[in-house]
């Protein structure tokens, strides 16, 4: 069988939960598990977190749906909201409370036959310009929420554009336009992701966000989750499928875009980017081959990538391998891809098996 797996260790979910509420003591947690838990299976991160999170969110009803339908009770909030009026009754028979960012929203709610109530957060476009009411629409769009019989009116909501980078002063500006924004409305207040979590205490309010961290990831650029105290949740492992003794001058792989450049073994891993490993790592992204790094050479291909094993020259068939995860840092993987981790985790395909540890 082949041996491509992510292992999923999950109390790491729960040790990143707790460095979260650690960094944000004062306010409630609602775990950002949506696009299928950042590719660590939705539900199984839900039952992982389990009631040490206050709430789930997700970013579409079906999602929310799936998970009512595996028996999880956690309080589910749909950060995008709905995008059709049908999906309402589905968000009252299930209990999810919803964003509300736009007047197209506003006015399905109005129209909409509301039988149980519906919890909303307005969504505030605080300067990251992709979703949420402008500040100066802000008190009209709560008024008018406030006056649909069926609507229950939870809080003001906001998502942060440039907090990755600490030292960036938008993150600042939009603080301020938020506050500006709702002064003197009552309500909650959402607004920390995981790098408000661990970099800017001034965005700790009632509810923060946090994804990313919680899958041990740091939301910083240029560093990774180990330097804020957080464990890697996945390891994508393989093994060493051949180990090839190749002559000086010989291409290696699709296009022959790497030579070897004197006589040397090269070992073959049973991982490609049909499995989610990014096509574009390049030429010297590391990879650990019994625990230990060495460079990747030439392309990726769809089921294999090829790996220099000058520093181990007794590397054998079925000798395992890390791609990321224990010991290697997803992030320095996606930089090497020239991506974001992110894209990794949740780019594993369906083909490899997921273990639980
Ligand atoms: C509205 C909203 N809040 C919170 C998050 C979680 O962000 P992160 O994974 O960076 O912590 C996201 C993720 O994209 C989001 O879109």
């Amino acid at each position: 069988m082949r041996a491509t797996r992510v292992e999923l260790k999950l109390s790491a979910l729960r040790h990143n939960l707790q460095m979260a509420r650690r960094a944000a003591p004062h306010s409630r947690i609602m775990a950002a598990i949506k696009a299928d838990g950042y590719g660590h299976g939705m539900v199984r991160v839900a039952r992982a977190l389990g009631a040490a999170t206050d709430a789930l969110a997700v970013a579409s009803i079906g999602e929310a749906v799936a998970l009512r339908e595996a028996g999880i009770e956690t309080p589910i909030a749909l950060l995008e909201g709905f995008f059709h009026a049908d999906e309402l009754a589905l968000i009252q028979q299930h209990r999810v409370t919803t964003v509300v960012h736009h007047h197209e929203q506003l006015a399905m709610l109005e129209q909409a036959p509301l039988n149980t109530p519906v919890q909303v957060w307005l969504k505030v476009d605080s300067g990251m310009h992709r979703l949420g009411f402008l500040p100066e629409h802000v008190q009209e769009a709560w008024a008018r929420l406030g006056r649909i019989a069926g609507v229950k009116r939870l809080g003001f909501l906001t998502h942060l554009a440039n907090a990755d980078d600490r030292s960036d002063p938008a993150t600042t500006r939009q603080l301020q336009a938020f506050a500006e924004a709702t002064v003197g409305l009552e309500g909650l207040r959402s607004v920390a992701n995981s790098a408000g979590v661990l970099g800017w205490p001034a965005s700790h309010t009632e509810w923060a966000r946090p994804g990313i961290m919680l899958y041990g990831v740091s939301p910083f650029v240029g560093r990774v989750g180990m330097q804020e105290g957080l464990e890697p949740v996945m390891t994508l492992r393989s093994e060493l499928i051949a180990v090839n003794h190749l002559k000086r001058g010989f291409p290696v792989g699709y296009g022959g875009t790497w030579t070897c450049p004197e006589d040397m073994p090269v070992g073959v891993v049973a991982a490609g980017y049909g499995d989610g490993y990014p096509r574009h790592a390049r030429t010297g992204t590391p990879v650990l081959v019994n625990g230990k790094r060495v460079p990747l050479i030439g392309r990726v291909s769809m089921d294999m990538l090829t790996v220099d094993l000058r520093s181990q020259p007794d590397a054998r068939v079925g000798d395992p391998v890390v791609l990321w995860g224990d010991e290697l840092p997803v992030e320095e993987v996606a930089e090497c891809a020239g991506t974001i981790a992110y894209t990794l985790l949740c780019g594993i395909t369906p083909r490899v098996a997921r273990v639980e540890i």
